[in-house]
């Protein structure tokens, strides 16, 4: 059987999907290292959860990438996960989030959880005042994803959005407190403030690492939501609502896939996770 997913290949990904039913294993991608926030927080939340994520560092990034490259990048990803037998997926990257979920939903018959929703609805609840910040990268941003999902949840609130793409590589190099990340958040969010914005959605999965520098900018009254965090939430929710079955592993089984330079993405994870991943597995599509 031909397992390989080709990039340039349009038939849908939905193959070999009653087997991988129930069996427990909950596949997470991303455009590199940033959604191991979201793996982190799923994690938690389920220990002894078997996980497979598949960091696509050979792409990285999909944040300045076209909806259509985004899409088929996300197929890709998807396309080794579900070889790999998972029977949940949930797509850490805010970007893929944003322009790839319909097509991954209609295309795959496991459960597919992305990170919009789930932030989005944390936002609805956490708003006081009815104005809503939500930034991200301009791909996320320029989809309109996040302004979409909260109106339709709540037509009143007010959501005013912002690229914010110099956070990524600052996050990347570790540059997560001091001068001159500060200086960067307060430029960027300088105009959200002005409109006196209660709650702000961190719509990308780098930004839970700047937290305490965008929290001292902007200031205690304004709430903030990690998407990483809503969307494990989430995954429980949905997990339970689907019967799945958990894994009843002592030890949690953890693999990391890369689609490139699995040693840079052992060295960075460490910022990510607070301990070293050693085992990367360098695959492609
Ligand atoms: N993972 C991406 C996101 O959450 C950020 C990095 C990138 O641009 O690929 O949108």
């Amino acid at each position: 059987m031909d397992t390989q997913l080709r990039l340039d290949d349009r038939t849908p990904i939905r193959r070999g999907l009653a087997m991988n039913n129930k069996t427990g294993t909950i596949g997470v991608f991303d455009s590199g290292v940033g959604g191991l926030t979201v793996f982190h927080r799923i994690a938690e939340r389920l220990p002894g959860a078997a996980i497979i994520y598949l960091g696509d560092t050979a792409r990285v990034p999909y944040g300045t990438k076209s909806a259509e490259t985004v899409v088929r990048y996300a197929r890709g990803c998807a396309g080794i996960l579900l070889d790999r037998g998972i029977s949940a997926l949930v797509v850490a990257c805010n970007t893929a989030s944003a322009y790839a979920l319909d097509t991954l939903r209609q295309e795959i018959a496991v459960p597919v959880l992305g990170v919009i929703e789930p932030g989005a609805q944390r936002a609805v609840q956490a708003t006081r005042n009815g104005k809503v910040g939500v930034i991200g990268t301009a791909g996320t941003i320029h989809s309109g994803a996040y302004q979409k999902t909260i109106r339709e949840l709540a037509p009143a609130i007010r959501v005013f959005a912002k690229p914010c793409p110099f956070f990524v590589p600052l996050v990347e190099e570790g540059w997560t407190d001091g001068d001159v990340p500060r200086r960067v958040v307060r430029t960027y969010l300088e105009e959200l403030l002005d409109e006196n914005i209660d709650t702000l959605v961190l719509g990308c999965t780098h930004y839970p690492l700047l937290k305490p520098v965008i929290s001292e900018v902007a200031g205690a009254d304004v709430a903030l939501v990690d998407s990483a965090e809503a969307t494990a939430h989430a995954l429980v929710d949905l997990l339970h609502h689907e019967s799945w079955e958990r894994g009843t592993a002592s030890k949690p089984c953890h693999r990391f896939l890369v689609t490139d330079a699995p040693e840079n993405f052992a060295r960075v994870s460490r910022r990510f996770l607070g301990y070293d991943v050693t085992d990367v597995e360098w695959v492609d599509f």
